[in-house]
């Protein structure tokens, strides 16, 4: 299957992994490399520069094949923009293949000679977007491709709630750089359908987090496969107003209360413990769903077993080669 976006990162599959606090670790991002996909090694899981060296490392060791690194750059207390900065730097001296920034574009939230700076590493720089507006600014600035993603997906879309099927094409008709397609991917049709929009690849995570070596616990798994499309919702409107953003997560006991103080208009110091990442970090591991702001796509309701990624990945593209074989519209430029 060769795209540009498999030309661009040297990859045998137009699938890359989206960057999962807690989860994307080194033993994910290699199974997924190893599968000829492109893994993902999620910076905010580290606390310094060294750690993410040692993680990159580590990474190397299980796998010879790339993966990306995500940078998600939004202000935060844990991970401040000078942090953010050196992890920039460690992806330019470890020279890996690619780096995803997701949040405020590098050149204004980092600072201008950031792009310069990986052009002359050699290593290439994505930006996942929103918006069809932030897609071409990532071209202007010289990102070497983009991820359009669309409400659906899990995690901070854009809060102008526009879907993947419209935002697709768009971007495709307004940039010239390789795109991926994000937000609602799970399979070999969604592959295939984003390559009939016009992407040259997908991104997803929620089917990645559904997967044998994302090691969450058994409980997740079994909410992962029971729970539906309908089971997700768009909160925390006002608190990332500023940002352009709100959150989709798993309805639950947790997403209730935040709702509530949200409609009630509590502050900050109400709804940070309970949107804290430290408490999604302990439900990976404990299995108690209802105690954390579980940040999962609307995908969800297309995923009923927990396979390994290798099994993934060789049923999505036997599934996308057999849709595009069996016949979608091709356009002339
Ligand atoms: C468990 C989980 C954790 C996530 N953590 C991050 C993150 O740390 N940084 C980020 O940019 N996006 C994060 N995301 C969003 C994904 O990278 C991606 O944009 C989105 O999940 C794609 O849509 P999908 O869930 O329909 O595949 C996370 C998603 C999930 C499911």
């Amino acid at each position: 299957m060769k795209t540009r976006i498999t030309e661009l990162f040297g990859i045998q599959y137009p699938i890359q992994c989206g960057g999962m606090l807690w989860i994307a670790k080194p033993e994910l991002a290699a199974a997924i490399s190893n599968t000829g996909a492109m893994g993902n090694l999620t910076s905010g899981n580290y606390n310094s520069a060294d750690e993410l060296r040692a993680a990159v490392d580590r990474t190397r060791e299980l796998t010879d094949k790339p993966f990306i690194v995500n940078i998600t750059t939004m202000p935060s207390i844990r991970l401040p923009v000078e942090l953010l900065r050196d992890f920039f730097r460690v992806c330019c001296e470890k020279q890996v293949v690619a780096i995803e920034i997701a949040g405020a574009p590098v050149d204004t939230f980092l600072g201008k000679e950031f792009i310069p700076m990986a052009k002359e590493a050699g290593v290439k720089v994505l930006h996942k977007v929103g918006t069809v507006k932030h897609a071409v600014h990532a071209e202007k600035v010289g990102y070497d491709a983009v991820t359009i993603a669309g409400f659906e997906e899990g995690g901070f879309p854009h809060k102008d709630n526009v879907s993947t099927m419209v935002l697709v094409p768009k971007v495709r008709e307004a940039v010239s750089i390789p795109l991926l397609a994000a937000g609602g991917m799970a399979d070999g049709r969604s592959l295939a359908a984003a390559l009939a929009l016009g992407a040259d690849g997908v991104m997803m995570a929620t089917r990645f987090l559904a997967t044998k070596e994302s090691g969450v616990h058994p409980n997740i798994y079994k909410v992962l496969m029971e729970k539906t499309e309908a089971d997700t919702a768009l909160q925390l409107q006002t608190l990332l107003a500023g940002f352009g953003l709100q959150v989709r997560a798993l309805k639950n006991e947790i997403m209730e209360k935040i709702a509530k103080i949200e409609s009630e208009g509590g502050d900050l110091s109400e709804l940070l413990p309970l949107i804290s990442g430290e408490r999604a970090r302990k439900v990976w591991q404990d299995g108690n769903a209802e105690e954390a702001m579980l940040t999962i796509g609307q995908s969800v309701g297309r995923i009923s077993d927990i396979p390994t990624v290798a099994d993934l990945v060789e049923r999505m593209v036997r599934e996308a080669e057999a849709a595009l074989r069996s016949g979608v519209a091709v356009f002339d430029e």
